[in-house]
């Protein structure tokens, strides 16, 4: 298998003095897509944040593109290419569509084509037909939809997503896996946090299955669905 693209390992994290997660240790290879699933709480969340830098209590050790994480502040992360969607819509509701994306543009690297808002439109045909809208005059999963698009107007080499598909209707929900998967054959490797389990094997090549901050199983999708004993201990699935 090619190198890893991130790579963390022994990812302990605290929420005061209650820990919540423990020696957390995987790897994201370039173009794939990982799923982390795990049920409400497990701390897919915690996870995706304390690889940002965004958890205080936290210690890791994590390399991006041969890049240590370990003290980078979460902006420099960013600018190494690594893209990050949160739960919360980070989304500027007075802008509107095209506005937006414009805020989250930055370099593309050496040799790849830049995305661009016209790219962005065809994966994201519903945001086309409102590139003027401001961002408070739309729904949940045109708003997910955005965050998405802009993170992808920095050009990143990988994508952390937290729940693309909570709280979206199911007409969105397709838009979205048809989007992650654009976004891979454009070359972009997806940390996807989900708890959609349908969702997510739909669209990972691999899957980590997180269970009170453990990691329970990492290997290919064709195993995890397969092995049914496990998916219904820790997912109930
Ligand atoms: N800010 C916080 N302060 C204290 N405890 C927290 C905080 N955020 C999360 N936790 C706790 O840490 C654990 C992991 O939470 P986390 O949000 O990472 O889980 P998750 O897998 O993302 O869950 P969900 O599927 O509900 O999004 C949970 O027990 C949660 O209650
Ligand atoms: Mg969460």
């Amino acid at each position: 298998m090619s190198k890893p693209l991130l790579e963390i390992w022994n990812l302990c994290a605290f929420y005061g003095r209650a820990q919540v997660l423990f020696d957390v240790t995987f790897r994201l290879h370039p173009g794939e897509v990982m799923a982390l699933v795990g049920r409400n709480g497990a701390g897919k969340t915690t996870t995706l944040k304390a690889i940002m830098g965004l958890v205080s209590a936290s210690a890791k050790q994590a390399t991006f593109k041969g890049h240590s994480l370990d003290r980078l502040p979460t902006y420099r992360i960013a600018r190494l290419g690594l893209g990050y969607v949160p739960e919360d819509r980070r989304i500027f509701t007075d802008l509107t569509v095209e506005e937006n994306l414009e805020t989250g543009r930055r370099p593309a690297g050496a040799g790849r084509s830049p995305w661009t808002p016209e790219r962005l439109f065809r994966l994201f045909p519903n945001l086309a037909e409102m590139r003027g809208r401001r961002g408070n005059q739309m729904s949940g999963g045109e708003q997910q939809m955005l965050s998405i698009a802009r993170t992808l107007m920095g050009n990143p080499d990988a994508i952390l997503l937290d729940e693309p598909s909570e709280g979206i209707a199911p007409v969105i929900v397709q838009t979205m896996a048809e989007a992650v998967r654009a976004m891979k054959a454009e070359g972009v490797a997806v940390l996807l946090s989900e708890q959609n389990w349908a969702f997510a094997a739909g669209i990972s090549d691999r899957a980590c299955v997180i269970e009170r901050g453990e990691i329970r199983f990492q290997g290919s999708m064709a195993e995890l669905m397969a092995d049914e004993a496990l998916r219904a201990e820790t997912l109930g699935v």
